[in-house]
């Protein structure tokens, strides 16, 4: 059996896919790059913003044909949008056979199995944890880089964002665990590695974020390792000192700022100001001379006015990011921002996000 799987999404779900990959590849499944031959065709997806959606529903109608042409062929959505629209999915695109979500990927292999003889779905409301041995398939799309989760979920429940009821509660893998994963990457060749948490700060596991960072660093045969994503509320002076100290922690901070209005920050239940924000930058700039610091901006939030994106705007001026991700505001399901009116017509949405994006390209970075 040939299966044929495309990723969407954050790095998360990249990691995710290769999990998916070695776990079909230990039940005897091939990975194939041509969809046209496949047995089994997989979506990995994303429903951050609903664009991401869609794209995922548009690509699915793509393959009625070759549906028809091999009705055996199985169809199968995995990860955020699984979780997010359930059995719904089912009934929008029925050429789908098997539909799953982030937390139950252990149970692919037996969910395409029993895809052949009807619809097949395993979606959990909410799994403790993930079985660490899904952890330890040899997979990689990259021979010489690989992303290791530390953490899956979130606690933040910024207002505006899916992820905490796509991927649940916040839970911390084991510092043991996280390093023999590294440890066996390193024997397969991998150099790099790319911690990765949807907010790496608030890892804990008995010890904290900035033990892991060091003990990481003793790892032997690996040459450098980065993080992804630190929220600004819970970087500390500590963080930007082990930045510093550890040899092979690359100079590397990704910290989205959302909004440079304290209005709007409020709103999106950041946790932070506008003021704290400039201070953390001040201090790695201080303590980590050189660093790269890059961020998120999200444009047209609701009852977001024209001296609110102002505010985003001088901020991106004051700080000059080395590189920034824009995004228009898209209300996501169970959110408390869907709650509010989406009252940031898009026009207005695409002017504001061309406005930044424009900024940021002229500030040469
Ligand atoms: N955990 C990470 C990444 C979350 S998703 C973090 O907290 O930074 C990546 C980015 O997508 C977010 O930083 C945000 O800028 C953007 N985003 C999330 N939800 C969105 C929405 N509903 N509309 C527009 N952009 C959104
Ligand atoms: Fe979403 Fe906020 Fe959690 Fe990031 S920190 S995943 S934006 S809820
Ligand atoms: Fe990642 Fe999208 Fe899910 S950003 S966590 S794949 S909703």
């Amino acid at each position: 059996m040939k299966i044929f799987l495309k990723t969407y999404g954050c790095q998360m779900n990249v990691r995710d896919s290769e999990l998916v990959c070695g776990l079909l590849q230990k039940n005897g499944y091939q990975i194939i790059q041509n969809l046209q031959k496949a047995d089994v065709v997989l979506f990995n997806t994303c429903s951050v913003r609903q664009h991401a959606e869609d794209r995922v529903f548009s690509e699915i109608g793509k393959l009625k044909i070759l549906k028809e042409k091999n009705p055996n062929l199985i169809i199968g959505v995995i990860g955020c949008m699984a979780q997010n629209h359930r059995d719904k999915i089912f009934k929008r695109a029925s050429v789908v056979d098997l539909v799953c979500g982030p937390n139950d990927i252990d149970s692919i292999p037996l969910l395409i199995k029993k895809a052949r003889s009807g619809h097949a779905d395993n979606i959990s409301a909410n799994k403790a944890k993930r079985e660490e041995s899904v952890y330890n398939t040899r997979y990689n799309f990259d021979k010489n880089h690989s992303f290791v989760v530390i953490s899956e979920g979130c606690n933040n429940f910024c207002s505006y964002c899916v992820v905490p009821f796509v991927r649940g509660r916040e839970r911390s893998r084991d510092f043991n665990d996280v390093l023999s994963e590294i440890k066996s990457l390193v024997k397969k060749g991998i150099k790099d590695i790319t911690l990765l948490g949807q907010n790496v700060n608030s890892y804990n596991a008995g010890v904290s974020f900035i033990e892991l960072l060091k003990k990481v660093n003793e790892i032997k045969g690996l040459i450098s390792f980065t993080f992804f994503t630190s929220h600004p509320k819970d970087v500390t002076r500590d963080l930007f000192i082990a930045m510093h100290d550890l040899k092979k922690l690359k100079k590397l901070l990704h910290l989205p700022i959302q909004s440079g209005s304290d209005r709007i920050l409020k709103l999106m239940n950041r946790g932070y100001s506008v003021k704290h924000y400039k201070e953390i930058v001040g201090l790695y700039r201080k303590i980590v001379p050189n660093g790269n610091i890059s961020t998120d901006v999200i444009v047209g939030f609701p009852t977001e006015t024209k001296r609110d994106f102002q505010k985003s705007l001088n901020l991106f001026k004051e700080i000059k990011f080395d590189a920034a991700y824009i995004f228009k505001y898209s209300p996501r399901p169970h959110t408390k921002a869907a709650q509010l009116v989406d009252d940031v017509p898009r026009i207005e949405k695409e002017r504001r996000h061309k406005i930044i994006l424009d900024l940021q390209r002229e500030m040469g970075k």
